[in-house]
């Protein structure tokens, strides 16, 4: 066969009647009626119906036909022929027409498969088994199948076009396409990293990127004014169904613009990759300042599809006589609801008590919920009683609340607790109630985020570090001060999704230094990290600002697929492991040894220092990093002793071919003396004090089992 005359499956129609013509691509599926073999021959384009018969097929022909399979990858030469009429297949694209064979060529056999892979029904009406039933471990180790399947054909044709759409429109407004390099330092986007160890420099690594960012802003220090770049990320973090280890994002940096010029910008680009998937997005994009989000949806990542926004009712109580709310009010608290309008024969009075009040809504956090029904123009409560009439007309007017509506409230001394019990409450009854319009597409740009946030240790950056916060006179070691910041921050959501973030970036090496110091970064921590970054602060930075976008989230969405790993070739699984190429996986000694990492790591560290090693005691509790209380010592060391001993029988036994059943006879003991109690320390929680770090409930420990 000459592949240069092939004609493509999909691409064949009526207009191609008598033709004769020469395919190339996969048997689909194959129906055989006695003398008369049907297959759906699919390649790239689509599928076409090929026929072997005797009495337009040579008998060679035919009788090599009966022997193909699934997904053997044949050519055939044929004529193309109009169906009769009532034998028109809607099923496919091609479905007037078939292609009558002349010659047929097995390219290549294949085995039985370990799923279905057509998506086309040969006859009129019937269905074909999907993949939908398949786990996804077997779809991602033979995902070179997986992908020939025309649905996921259909999403990577979808991503080259958003890909290409997304260039040509940079292209068209002055930016450059410029690489970063993968083998780099750390970069804070507060992900861990994935290190790369050298061979050439002992014991030092690379760093795969968390994200470009250092890189595009010394680009703006090089002049460069407009860069992008689709560039691949590497975040060791857990994994949702919309994360991956690694990903791609559309990065973008330009000089000399402000927030206006981004929201432009992106809001343009957004609507051109969106339109490419048919979707029409509504202009311009809804703006929200984080306070407003969280306060209004409890979450800075809003779904605006739908309504149950949080009203406030804290002052409508202000002077209550019901006694919860009374004493939430007294600590600081507050009180927000929502209206859920005309659900009252949804949300029964025991849905609500049983389902939401008593179990859902402590899974969100909150310690109760205060629900009421509007039945005949007044509220119906199991507390209802217990509010004043001015209280309960305050309710119905402040609800905007009509017969059939459902109010609930959730008071808590935390105004975070409050916002975010209510936030998840919101989302599970849109959900329940069905009140997200599927095909609809809310776009929201959210901005003056915090520019730091309360840890534990301290405060860490909400974005990161290079984000200009919205004043420069802060002092960096007045945390309240620092907490009350915002920054020139901005993310794009859509639908409850963030697809992108960015922001203004700090240009003064000043602002950028005392920043690192708010962070508790020290001097030399800083010049370690980042000198090389900040000494570029000497030679005229401009001001500059970017975002970068989510490219494997923004294409999933276009395309409504259920997670972003239907929209990577060959991605992870949920436990960040490739069932295909089994990584990550062993090294040889050999290469890790070449890499001079044998001798690193921390089987080093967890042997005990001298003062532990001489007692076997201390040594076991240093180990298992677990504190002994004086007066158990004589219980460790004769039990340590015991299982020193039975250690040496068996070491006595390894010596006779005896299979070696039990060394000691086997006996039922019940402790008597002394009697079980527990230890002090496990009382003043000393127990774990040998533990590197405590975090919140729990303490980590040194991983001494491999
Ligand atoms: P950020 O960390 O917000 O910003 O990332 C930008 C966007 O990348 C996507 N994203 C991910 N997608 C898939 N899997 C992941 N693990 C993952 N993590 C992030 C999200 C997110 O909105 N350097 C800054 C951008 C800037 O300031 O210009 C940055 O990386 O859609």
């Amino acid at each position: 066969m000459i592949y240069r005359e092939r004609t493509h499956c999909g691409q064949l129609s009526n207009a191609d009647e008598n033709r004769e013509i020469r395919l190339a691509g996969w048997v689909d599926a194959f129906r055989d009626h006695g003398e008369v073999l049907f297959i759906h021959l699919r390649d790239r384009s689509g599928v076409v119906q090929v026929v072997f018969s005797p009495d337009a097929s040579p008998a060679d022909v035919c009788e090599k036909a009966g022997q193909l399979r699934n997904e053997y990858c044949v050519a055939v030469t044929g004529r193309v022929f109009r169906r009769s009429h009532g034998t028109e297949n809607p099923n496919i694209e091609t479905g007037g027409i078939e292609v009558v064979a002349t010659e047929l060529s097995v390219l290549s056999k294949a085995d039985t498969l370990p799923f279905p892979i057509s998506e086309k029904a040969m006859v009129v009406g019937a269905t074909v088994k999907g993949v939908e039933s398949v786990a996804e471990d077997l779809r991602l180790q033979y995902r070179y199948l997986d992908l020939r399947r025309p649905s996921m054909q259909h999403n990577f044709m979808q991503r080259h076009r958003i890909f290409r759409c997304v260039r040509d429109y940079l292209d068209e407004c002055g930016f450059i396409e410029v690489e970063t390099p993968i083998l780099t330092k750390s970069t804070p986007e507060g992900a861990r990293d994935y290190l790369v160890p050298s061979r050439i420099h002992e014991k030092q690594f690379y760093a795969l990127p968390q994200s470009p960012q250092l890189f595009k802003q010394l680009l703006m220090v090089s002049g460069f004014e407009r860069y992008y770049q689709l560039a691949r990320c590497f975040r060791d973090e857990d994994l949702r169904p919309n994360r991956q280890p690694e990903f791609t994002q559309l990065d973008i940096e330009t000089s000399f613009i402000d927030e206006e010029f981004m929201y432009t910008l992106l809001e343009e680009l957004t609507v051109r990759m969106f339109r490419i998937g048919g979707v029409e997005l509504p202009r311009p994009f809804l703006r929200m300042t984080y306070g407003e989000s969280i306060d209004t949806t409890g979450s800075d990542r809003p779904d605006l599809r739908f309504g149950l926004r949080f009203i406030d009712a804290t002052d409508v109580f202000c002077g209550t006589s019901y006694g919860i709310f009374r004493q939430i009010l007294q600590r600081g608290g507050c009180i927000k609801g929502i209206n859920v309008k005309g659900q009252s024969e949804k949300l029964s009075k025991n849905v609500l008590q049983n389902e939401y009040a008593k179990q859902i809504v402590l899974g969100f956090g909150a310690k109760g919920m205060t629900w009421m029904r509007v039945i005949d123009g007044t509220l119906e409560s199991n507390i209802v009683q217990f509010f004043s009439r001015k209280e309960q007309q305050g309710i119905l007017e402040r609800f905007d609340a009509e017969n059939g509506d459902v109010i609930i409230m959730i008071a808590d001394p935390s105004y975070e607790i409050v916002t975010s019990a209510l936030g998840l409450l919101r989302l599970h009854l849109a959900e329940r109630l069905d009140l997200i319009p599927r095909a609809s597409y809310s776009p929201v740009w959210i901005t003056d985020f915090p520019l730091f946030e309360a840890t534990e240790e301290g405060i860490t950056s909400s974005h990161h570090p290079f984000t200009a916060p919205d004043r420069t006179d802060f002092d960096p070691d007045n945390r309240d001060d620092l907490l009350a910041l915002h920054s020139r921050a901005y993310d794009l959501v859509v639908n409850g999704e963030e697809l992108g973030g960015g922001s203004i970036r700090i240009n003064s090496k000043d602002v950028q230094r005392r920043i690192f110091q708010a962070l508790g970064l020290s001097e030399r921590e800083v010049e370690e990290k980042f000198g090389f970054f900040i000494r570029a602060f000497d030679y005229g930075i401009p001001p500059h600002g970017g975002l970068a976008l989510g490219m494997d989230r923004v294409v999933s969405m276009i395309l409504g697929t259920s997670s972003i790993r239907e929209v990577i070739a060959f991605p992870k699984n949920r436990s960040a492991f490739c069932p295909l190429t089994q990584a990550p996986s062993r090294v040889a000694q050999e290469q890790l040894a070449e890499l001079s990492l044998l001798d690193l790591g921390g089987s080093e560290k967890l042997l005990p220092g001298s003062e532990q090693e001489d007692n076997p005691v201390d040594a076991l509790s240093w180990v298992s990093r677990i504190a002994v209380d004086d007066s158990e010592r004589s219980h460790i060391e004769k039990a340590v002793d015991d299982a020193r001993r039975l250690a040496e029988i068996v070491n006595d036994c390894r010596g006779s071919d005896e299979p070696l059943f039990s060394v000691v006879s086997v006996v039922n003991r019940t402790r008597t003396e002394p009697r079980a109690r527990r230890s002090s320390f496990a009382e003043n929680g000393e127990l774990f004090r040998n533990a590197p770090s405590v975090k919140g409930d729990f303490f980590k420990v040194a991983s001494i089992l491999e």
